[in-house]
């Protein structure tokens, strides 16, 4: 497994110029009040370059002429404290997860920092400070905290971002990734037919929510991110997470979640009736949305504009809708799609990186969804394609989405 991380620094180093440091915080635990703590999430791009889960850690990289230098930091490890939440990572463990073999404790970090500021060492002048700062978390995190430091401390210094640099390697997955988001996806699939195996005894949104859960606690992962399961109106709000009203029996219930493997997420989407059979109405809508899912995987491959991709997925739900006199101008579409058709997957489930035209080995959601208010129904079919060489695979082509197939399992 380290080989990947390895090889996701090697791949970073390569950006970075000559006489640079760069500093990488895994996070801290957010206090939830007193002596409870949020579920930790670690910083993505740390965990993307180290493989390592903890809080408290740095990574830190020098970068001279010809020579580089990686240093891992942790917290110390405490009998004390490890009385109360367990045990840290050994050296041993983070240089097998990560190939980082100059672990150091955390105390040590701004010492050890100061000696290669300075320029009487191996790496020369280092002259910039690279801080790993996404611009859209408008939290104090520690990336800015240190930069106040640094910035009082070494004013000479360049302050610059890695951001980018990182979100421009993780558009591209490694096999190691896929492998990951396959497996999420495996998980999800297991969920979501059990949801669809036992809603008609449900009658509460979140009793579907719980079939999905229980797969997912017996598979020893969590939801990648809040599940939506959603009834009639609330079927035509994206993001509805109450999931606490009543199924009426002639309901759709769109359902939109995922599961995390190594921190790697899946994200689908499958919209079935509560008692296992579609109404008339219901599937010709359904059919609708299918139709764009499919018309829209097929053009996903290298080259392929995102435009064109979202061009042609507003097109088909239009000609679809047009079609079937639900609307009678192609821009009245505008009232029942709101949202664009795909979005990067990985670490994120709105995963990071700018990108113009789709490149073999990209992640990409196809997500297409109607949302009628009048007639209380929201459709969202929505699967995870990797982009390949002349083409993509879709990886969650074994979740059915037809309606025939649909109604079978349900009815089983
Ligand atoms: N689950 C959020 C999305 O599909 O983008
Ligand atoms: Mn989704
Ligand atoms: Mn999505």
């Amino acid at each position: 497994m380290k080989k990947y991380f390895i090889n996701r620094r090697e791949k970073l180093i390569a950006t970075l110029p000559d006489g640079c440091v760069a500093l990488l915080f895994s996070g801290v635990k957010k206090t939830m009040s007193n002596d409870l703590f949020y579920p930790f999430v670690v910083n993505k791009n740390f965990y993307y370059l180290t493989g390592i889960n903890e809080d408290n850690c740095i990574y830190m990289l020098v970068k001279g002429e010809s020579i580089f230098k990686e240093l891992f930091f942790t917290e110390q490890r405490s009998k004390e404290k490890e009385k109360w939440i367990g045990e840290r990572l050994k050296k041993e463990d983070i240089e097998e997860i990560s190939g980082l073999s100059s672990v150091y404790s955390l105390n040590d970090f701004e010492t050890v920092l100061s000696s290669y500021l300075n320029s009487n060492n191996a790496f020369g002048e280092i002259d910039a400070i690279y801080l790993d700062q996404d611009k859209s978390n408008p939290f104090d995190s520690l990336d800015k905290i240190y930069e106040k430091k640094i910035k009082n401390k070494y004013p000479n210094l360049f302050v610059r971002n890695i951001y980018n640099n990182i979100a421009k390697l993780r558009l591209i997955k490694d096999d190691f990734e896929i492998e990951n988001i396959v497996k999420a996806i495996s998980i999800t699939k297991c969920g979501i037919y059990e949801m669809m195996k036992n809603s008609k005894k449900c009658n509460y949104e979140y009793e579907v929510e719980a079939y999905y859960d229980f797969v997912l606690k017996s598979n020893n992962t969590i939801p990648s991110f809040k599940t939506i399961c959603a009834s009639e109106i609330n079927s035509t709000i994206l993001h509805y997470e109450e999931n606490n009203c009543e199924i009426k029996d002639d309901s759709l219930i769109l359902c939109d979640l995922g599961s995390l493997v190594n921190n790697y997420a899946s994200d689908i989407s499958r919209t079935f009736p509560k008692t296992g059979k579609f109404s008339d109405l219901q599937k010709k809508l359904y059919n609708v949305v299918l139709n764009t899912n499919k018309a829209c995987i097929n053009l996903l491959k290298p080259g392929v504009s995102r435009n064109e991709y979202e061009t042609l997925a507003r097109d088909t739900l239009a000609s679809g809708l047009l079609n079937l006199g639900i609307i009678k101008e192609k821009d009245e579409i505008d009232k029942y799609y709101y949202h664009s058709v795909g979005h990067m997957l990985g670490l994120d489930v709105h995963d990071i990186g700018k990108f113009d035209e789709f490149k073999e080995g990209m992640v990409v959601t196809c997500e297409p969804g109607i949302y009628i208010p009048e007639l209380k129904i929201g459709i969202r079919i929505e699967d995870d394609i990797l982009i390949t060489k002349n083409g993509n695979v879709n990886l969650s082509r074994d979740i059915i989405k037809e309606i025939c197939d649909i109604e079978e399992l349900m009815n089983s």
